[in-house]
């Protein structure tokens, strides 16, 4: 801690230099917010209480994935007949997978062969072997189904527990889950992790936000697991009651289902005086928990591959790219019974990077999904771009939503953003705070983007997901 604090100071440069930096980028960090508020934060967990592989060789890793695989290709291609029919097609055989690089011979899974399956047809044990199912609804049409083994929720529950440990929870935990209950994988995947830890699960679900800040006041929770969209609406609850969120009892949280930036992990962490941490999840491999960030870092989650095989794939082409390059994120799962999946394509677009705290490939933050990759004037553009610009002002809160529209062939982008509640009457600040942001977003993303300044609460405030993008322009 001292020399961490040493080494702060050491960084901050002279107070001349702190001085000629802009008052509005000044924000506290997680543990200086928790040193105001007399708070101890957590840190990393003791290498002897990990999961022996999540620190093993890579040689190591690498033989669990090859046999894991292995038995996976055959398992999916004997009882799923989308994969057989895809394998023989492709004219591969699951003999042919002798190493990891084989894998890339197998033909790949997409959204919409799931949903031609639709409800139970990409299971792979019988219906009545299944101890539960999820569903993940898409924008259009019917939802997917995924299916689960008694021994798939065991192991589900392990990696849950093993992402709430990475993120600084510890048995005997309270901890508070304001992930939705019901088809959405959130809640119930919180919720048995947070049990197979040790921990005193307090399933809340989504909504009733006034309930939420009186639970987390009453039983002086630890941990919270909830989007970080969400997270942010509970804050402006706690300040709408009169309270300070930092000195709530929360040391950790552990947030994803969305994408998300690190201005806003800043935002989080200074607002409750607590580590925000990134857990990453997809129904159609699991749901949470496929990756999970390590406190002692926060520098990506790392993805636990000894039951999930990443590929990262150009994602016009499909081609496999190596590590450090940025594409479209594909796993394979090595010990699924009722729903394995080969070589699905998320449309989560990301980075594979080494392994820092463990000997696990990490992934970098997603930029966003191929699909709601807005293309404005010819110009890729991802909210989470548009994200980063405006939680550099201060004036500026992370409530906001990007509307598009086509004026005379053209297309408009408006972003609509609620200010801070203490700047709301500074008008001329305000006016201030929308033309840089406009002139930002024109110089790092390279759109013209109208700026219009909301009321408080104006924009609607999610209890899950957020919806960043309305796109009014017409289907053609
Ligand atoms: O969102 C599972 C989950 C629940 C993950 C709770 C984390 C926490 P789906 O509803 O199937 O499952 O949505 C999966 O959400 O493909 C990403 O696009 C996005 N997503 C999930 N976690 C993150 C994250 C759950 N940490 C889709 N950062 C994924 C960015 C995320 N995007």
């Amino acid at each position: 801690m001292a020399a961490r604090k040493k080494k702060t100071a050491k960084k901050g440069g002279t107070a001349k230099k702190k001085a000629a930096r802009p008052a509005f980028r000044f924000r506290l960090t997680a543990r200086g917010a928790a040193a105001v508020a007399g708070k101890q934060l957590r840190g990393g967990c003791p290498r002897n209480l990990l999961d022996p592989i999540e620190i093993a060789s890579r040689d190591e890793i690498a033989a669990v994935q090859t046999r894991r695989l292995r038995w996976t290709l055959a398992h999916a291609y004997r009882n799923v007949p989308l994969y057989k029919q895809k394998f023989d097609a492709a004219g591969v055989h699951p003999r042919d997978f002798r190493k990891l690089d084989d894998l890339a011979k197998f033909p790949f899974t997409t959204k919409d062969d799931l949903r031609r399956a639709y409800p139970f047809g990409m299971f792979a044990i019988p219906r009545e072997k299944c101890v539960r199912v999820h569903a993940s609804s898409g924008t259009t049409g019917k939802p997917t189904v995924v299916g689960y083994s008694r021994a798939d929720i065991a192991n589900w529950a392990a990696l849950v527990a093993r992402s709430i440990r990475a993120s600084g929870g510890l048995p005997g935990d309270l901890l508070h889950v304001a992930y939705g209950y019901g088809l959405f994988t959130g809640g119930l995947g919180a919720h048995y992790g947070g049990e197979a830890l040790g921990c005193t699960v307090i399933p809340m679900s989504g909504g009733q936000t006034e309930k939420q800040v009186q639970l987390i006041a009453d039983f002086k929770p630890q941990l919270i697991m909830v989007t970080p969209s969400y997270m942010l609406a509970i804050a402006d609850e706690f300040e709408k009651q009169g309270l300070d969120p930092r000195r709530s009892s929360l040391l950790v949280g552990i947030h994803g289902a969305e994408p998300w930036t690190d201005s806003m992990r800043r935002e989080i962490e200074a607002r409750f005086a607590m580590d925000a941490l990134d857990i990453y999840g997809l129904s159609e491999v699991m749901g949470p928990g496929v990756a999970n960030e390590c406190i002692e870092t926060k520098d990506g989650p790392t993805i636990w591959e000894d039951h999930f095989f990443p590929e990262i794939l150009d994602p016009a082409t499909g081609t496999p790219l190596p590590d450090g390059t940025s594409g479209e994120l594909a796993f394979t799962t090595l010990t699924k019974e009722a729903f394995p999946v080969i070589r699905y394509r998320t449309r989560d677009l990301t980075t594979l990077l080494p392994g820092t705290a463990r000997s696990m490939r990490r992934m970098a933050r997603i930029t966003g999904r191929s699909d709601d990759m807005m293309i404005v004037r010819g110009v890729n553009v991802f909210p989470t771009q548009i994200e980063e610009l405006i939680l550099k002002d201060q004036r500026l809160s992370p409530h906001y939503v990007l509307e598009l529209r086509r004026e005379e062939r053209l297309d408009r982008l408006d972003i609509v953003v609620e200010p801070k509640a203490e700047r709301a009457a500074d008008a001329e600040g305000l006016r201030q705070a929308a033309a840089l942001l406009a002139q930002n977003v024109k110089a790092y993303v390279g759109v013209t983007a109208n700026v219009r300044i909301a009321g408080i609460g104006q924009v609607a405030r999610s209890i899950g997901k957020a919806k960043r993008v309305i796109d009014l322009r017409p289907k053609d």
